[in-house]
């Protein structure tokens, strides 16, 4: 190892130490991290004040951060990385339904629920009815898929941040499974527009930037089925006024969804509804799972 480096040399010095990393990939993340790294000091001219003063806002996000507050998500999240990320490696082919980000508010072990349940856990709201077919490349119906879906109450908040009215308890997210014709349907409420949470770290950088926090009002879905690629999307609001300014840089065309407003009336599920409500309905095209690549 060389001595006596310099603001030239030091950075090939310090790429040469992952050399020794029996896997290449790592080697070459490394690598290329450490060269981006240097260059963005090298370029910024970073002061010592400043690399600390993102070291303490680093360890400050993970201070935060717990599996119902995942505050490095949603840094990735506010700096277009985790869209970016997406869009590097999505490979569902032309006809399938476009993904979007995964956010912070999706939770393992999710409550199972039979097709047609009311799954706002009790919280009030708007009724909204999903109806979903869950295809494949050749409009063929899947069965069995797997079907996440969560979202936020009609005031913007999720289950997870309510911790003092649910005590816990899942509200408005379920995992439902398709039937024989590919279908889903469950009740809930209608969601909201919301702003991403500014009460931590995140909300400094959107604060200093004068940046709008606002996501708007969608529906996530996570779709799993043997033999298909798995898909995390969202659905949005046709007239939402925050489609063109989402904190997150997640909206796409393809992906916005007539929330349909009905005085009352009968339901998609037969339900006789005596107040407004509303209605969403969407076909999921799934693309089949690559083959396993051979190895040579
Ligand atoms: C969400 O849609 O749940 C979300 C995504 C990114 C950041 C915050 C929230
Ligand atoms: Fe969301």
């Amino acid at each position: 190892m060389s001595i006596d480096l310099s603001e030239d040399t030091i950075t090939k010095e310090v790429q040469s130490t992952f050399d020794g990393c029996r896997d290449q990939r790592t080697r070459e993340l490394f690598v290329e991290l450490v060269r981006h790294l240097h260059d963005f000091a090298r370029e910024t001219r970073l002061t010592g004040d400043e690399w600390f003063t993102a070291m303490d806002f680093l360890a400050r996000v993970g201070a935060v951060t717990t599996p119902a507050r995942q505050e490095y998500v949603l840094l990735s999240d506010i700096l277009g990385l985790s869209v970016l990320v997406d869009l590097i490696n999505e490979h569902h082919g032309p006809h399938a339904t476009d993904g979007t980000l995964l956010g912070p508010f999706f939770v393992e072990g999710r409550p199972s629920a039979a097709n047609g349940s009311d799954i706002s856990g009790g919280v009030p709201g708007t009724p909204m009815f999903v109806t979903g077919r869950v295809v494949g490349p050749d409009g063929e119906p899947v069965a069995g898929v797997r079907v996440d879906t969560w979202h936020s109450d009609g005031e913007g908040h999720y289950d997870v941040q309510q911790e003092e009215r649910l005590h816990g308890r899942p509200a408005m997210r379920a995992l439902l499974t398709t039937d024989d014709d590919g279908r889903f349907w469950y009740r809930s409420i209608a969601p909201r527009f919301y702003p991403v949470p500014v009460d931590g770290p995140c909300g400094e950088i959107m604060r200093a930037a004068d940046r709008s926090p606002m996501r708007p009002e969608h529906v996530h879905f996570r779709l799993h089925a043997d033999g298909y690629q798995p898909l995390i999307t969202m659905l949005f609001r046709r007239d939402d006024d925050y489609l063109e300014h989402d904190a997150v840089f997640a909206v796409k065309r393809s992906l916005v969804a007539d929330f349909v407003r009905h005085e009352s009336g009968t339901a998609p599920d037969g339900t006789e509804v005596g107040e407004p409500f509303e209605t969403l309905d969407w076909t999921f095209t799934l693309s089949r799972s690559r083959p396993p690549e051979r190895r040579a």
